[in-house]
């Protein structure tokens, strides 16, 4: 009877090929919202963090804040590792005292990420919100310790690699 016009092939074909899109939706629009909420959040550092979690694209904001949580606790620990390393380095002296600050706390901020994972677990957004607002002061305080020494940035990435991870699982909770 009708015959397929080709302006509908065309339109099949562009929902076609945008599918993938529909998979990212979830992680743009969500880091959008984050970046209003929270102007310091660099969008395609949200957006790729997210995007590396598979199970990104097919859950809502509260399932992206543990998502993002998760993944600012794996990056702390890495941190932690590597201060631990440089505890035992001699290269880094004269700035031991400051390196053992840091070590506590990024170990206090793992425990505060932890507690904030369980916050969001048990629905108790308040106690996520307070221990993620904790966890944020860790790197800066850190990177603090150094500059009062006026020693050369350590840790520079990683500081703003937890901050920024951290800052977006606060911004999507209180979405
Ligand atoms: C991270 O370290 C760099 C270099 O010291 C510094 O410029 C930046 O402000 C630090 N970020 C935080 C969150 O402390």
């Amino acid at each position: 009877m009708t015959i397929l016009s080709p302006s509908i092939v065309v339109f099949f074909l562009a929902l076609l090929v945008s599918f993938p899109h529909f998979n990212n939706a979830t992680a743009s629009d969500a880091c959008k919202a984050a970046t209003r909420i929270s102007p310091t959040i660099d969008l395609n550092f949200c957006i790729t963090s997210l995007q590396s979690d598979s199970t990104s694209s097919s859950t809502n904001a509260l399932g992206l804040a543990k998502i993002v949580v998760g993944l600012a606790s794996k990056h702390a620990k890495t941190t932690k590792a590597k201060i631990n390393k440089m505890l035992l380095d001699a290269a880094y002296g004269n700035i031991m005292p400051e390196i053992h600050t840091c070590r506590s706390l990024y170990s206090r901020m793992i425990d505060y990420l932890s507690t904030a994972a369980d916050g969001l677990s048990s629905s108790n957004y308040a106690d996520a919100k307070t221990y993620l607002s904790a966890a944020l002061d860790a790197p800066c305080d850190c990177n603090e310790a150094f500059s009062k020494k006026q020693a050369p940035p350590v840790l520079s990435n990683e500081n703003e690699t937890v901050k920024q991870l951290t800052e977006i699982s606060l911004a999507l909770v209180n979405m």
